[in-house]
């Protein structure tokens, strides 16, 4: 009987704690648009169970991908009006709200990776990062890859193979502008209806990472590729700003250390990902792959000079000077 007792006892304590802490958790609500096997796919989780682990599950990261609890086209007021408490959306999404943020599409911004770690961990990063509001902070940068074309009409080596031929497009004028110079139309399209604008022949083609021209399969609905690397998918982590505020110093310093890591293991693990979804549709032979040679990219850049032109408007004199630094 005295035995009973205590155990039970015991019992009940146990279930006290759990109690206390289920109250006390902390729960972000990560959404993104992609597969699970991608960058930012793999990084979201990477992060979410550094933070686990180091707060010894008081504070719990929920990870929503490939577009199941809001898709690019809400999730940023989701996630302004706190419903959901992190994004990571490609930074070309943020020139419609904020436009400035179109200096990283500027077509052939970015000659190498290491210029893309200096624009975003740099001066340009941290203006653009200060240049918003609405109630969400900016964390930190991660990375994806060079886009690069695919399309269902003509390999597209020279400028004039644009011509006629319509693109999805993410939501930047920056982005619009590149192709009008190029000769061909756009339509801006969530992420996830690519795949199906395809299908139909809406669009002829498109532009993405391997990365992500892989786990969506758009490679299946597109007979030719370019690896033109004429411009850089990149991604801005945002956090809901009273949301942070609210978390505790100890919380806040687990959370931006966990963001650290993951974007040191995002920038080279994106490299070989990308690397790797590249070589599979290769071996899988059901796209054709074109590398556009230097003569090329000349025709290519020729032709994009308009879009410089008139870029300083939108971004102004000091981010034009600063991605001409990096460029150098
Ligand atoms: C796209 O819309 O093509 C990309 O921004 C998707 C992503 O988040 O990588």
């Amino acid at each position: 009987f005295f035995g009973f007792d205590l155990s039970e006892a015991s019992e009940s304590l146990e279930y006290d704690d759990e109690q206390e802490g289920l109250e006390d958790e902390v729960v972000i609500k990560f959404s993104h648009v992609v597969a699970e096997n991608t960058p930012k796919g793999e990084a979201v989780r990477k992060f979410a169970s550094l933070v686990q682990d180091r707060s010894n599950g008081e504070i719990k990261v929920e990870v929503y991908s490939n577009g199941t609890l809001y898709n690019d086209e809400n999730e940023f007021t989701a996630l302004m009006n706190g419903h959901i408490q992190m994004i990571a959306p490609a930074t070309s999404k943020m020139t419609e709200r904020f436009p400035k943020w179109q200096v990283l599409d500027l077509p052939f911004a970015f000659p190498d990776y290491d210029a893309v770690r200096q624009a975003y961990e740099g001066e340009i990063g941290l203006t653009l990062l200060n240049n918003l509001e609405n109630g969400v902070k900016g964390m930190t940068f991660w990375y994806n890859g060079f886009k690069q074309l695919t399309s269902d009409k003509q390999p597209l080596t020279v400028p004039s193979d644009f011509n006629r031929t319509h693109f999805r497009i993410m939501p930047s004028p920056m982005i619009e502008s590149q192709f009008r110079a190029l000769g061909a139309s756009t339509s801006m399209l969530p992420f996830n209806k690519t795949y199906s604008n395809l299908e139909v022949d809406f669009i002829d083609g498109q532009e993405n990472t391997p990365s992500n021209v892989y786990t969506k399969k758009l490679f299946q609905e597109q007979k030719y590729m370019t690896i033109s690397n004429h411009g850089y998918l990149g991604y801005v982590v945002l956090m809901n700003e009273a949301f942070w505020e609210n978390l505790s110093e100890e919380h806040q310093t687990i959370v931006q250390e966990a963001l650290n890591e993951t974007t040191n293991w995002i920038r080279r693990h994106s490299i070989e990902m990308n690397d790797a979804h590249l070589r599979m549709m290769k071996r899988a032979d059901s796209i054709e792959v074109h590398y556009l040679t230097n003569k090329q990219k000349q025709l290519w850049k020729q032709t994009f000079e308009p879009v410089y032109e008139e870029a300083e408007n939108i971004v102004g004199k000091r981010l034009m000077e600063e991605i001409y630094g990096i460029q150098e």
